[in-house]
């Protein structure tokens, strides 16, 4: 047993000792002086022109009512200060060796984001304070009574918008997820106990839930039926192109209830959301393209997805 033990930790770290030296990193601090400065200008170059790609909309494409609300974001101090950090992070190899090895035990039978909340990485970014302002046009002292984060993850996310807000109320799928939410002093509600409180919330956050629970439609009309009917807002971010499952502890599966978004490019798919939107009463106030960042692992300095974000006033 304990030989076993200790086989499986010395390939662990054979591994990931040897994919580390391949990282582009090894490359960078130990070549990049000599043989490689070219190909390291080069791919520096690509690296910038690759984070600009990330904000780019052909308004051309968007449906005549959508081109006036679209929102020109970039990267800004907040995105690159998240940058760094996940960069620094994915290169602590203890840390992530213990990660890689943790998840790859628990991996049998539980889901990524538990074993992430359990864990305590993984954190995502989807808006800086400044972008998120920008979005529901308000200032940086703008305060307001009831905010709800639906999926709210490990509230990473929840903390850019809570300065706003006087009561933060979450929802969690994922019990170690909850927990997270908790330490971080969160009113966690369960998720069939938000609708039925009975008050109003002034923002109602939804990001990234909308492809990862089982009824979306549903969900977009029980959000109206409780949002603040005249100034009330929902924030909500969507990854594209749209390719909706739900996880179920270590297993993916299709939603029970379809919600259909047509067209292929990014523009395509954000016009035929705002008709989802609508048929769901709402109409959109504001629309940017924002990358969906995810700290990396001992692989990648990061993750990033391609988000619409949408505003959406109700009607
Ligand atoms: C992709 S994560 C998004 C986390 C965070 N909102 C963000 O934007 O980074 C989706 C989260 O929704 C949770 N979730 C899935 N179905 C849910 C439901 N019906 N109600 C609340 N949360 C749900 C999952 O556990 C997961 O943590
Ligand atoms: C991020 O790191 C780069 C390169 O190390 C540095 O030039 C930049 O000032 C940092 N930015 C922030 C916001 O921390
Ligand atoms: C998607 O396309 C189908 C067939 O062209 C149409 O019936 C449906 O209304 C469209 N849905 C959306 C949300 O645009």
């Amino acid at each position: 047993m304990k030989l076993f033990v200790c086989w499986v930790l010395t390939s662990v770290v054979c591994l990931a000792v040897l994919r580390k030296m391949w990282s582009s990193r090894y490359l960078r601090s130990h070549l990049s002086r000599s043989l490689y400065m070219n190909m390291m200008n080069h791919n520096q170059a690509l690296y910038w022109e690759g984070n600009h790609q990330w904000y780019l909309c052909d308004t051309e494409k968007l449906s005549e009512a959508l081109r006036p609300m679209f929102v020109q974001s970039y990267l800004d101090h907040g995105t690159q200060t998240f940058l760094n950090r996940s960069i620094e992070k994915s290169g602590w190899l203890s840390i992530q060796l213990y990660h890689s090895f943790m998840s790859s035990v628990f991996s049998m039978f539980m889901s990524r984001t538990s074993i992430n909340g359990l864990l305590g990485r993984g954190s995502m970014f989807v808006f800086s304070p400044e972008q998120f302002q920008r979005l529901l046009k308000i200032g940086p002292d703008w305060k307001s009574h009831r905010l709800l984060d639906l999926g709210a993850g490990d509230g990473e996310v929840t903390r850019v918008m809570s300065p706003h807000f006087e009561e933060i109320y979450v929802t969690e799928m994922s019990q170690t997820m909850i927990w997270q939410l908790q330490k971080k002093k969160y009113r966690v509600l369960n998720i069939d106990e938000w609708q039925n409180t009975g008050f109003q919330y002034d923002v109602i956050s939804c990001l990234n839930l909308l492809d990862r629970c089982h009824q979306p439609v549903t969900l977009l009309k029980e959000m109206r039926r409780v949002l603040e009917p005249t100034r009330g807002r929902v924030i909500l971010a969507l990854v594209l192109p749209f390719h909706p499952y739900v996880e179920n502890g270590g297993k993916w599966e299709k939603p029970s209830e379809a919600m259909e978004v047509n067209g292929t490019v990014w523009e395509e798919q954000v016009n035929s959301l705002a008709d989802v939107f609508q048929n769901t009463g709402f109409v959109v106030e504001a629309v940017t393209r924002l990358p969906y960042l995810c700290e990396g692992d001992m692989y990648n300095d990061y993750y990033v997805l391609d988000d619409a974000v949408f505003v959406l006033r109700p009607v």
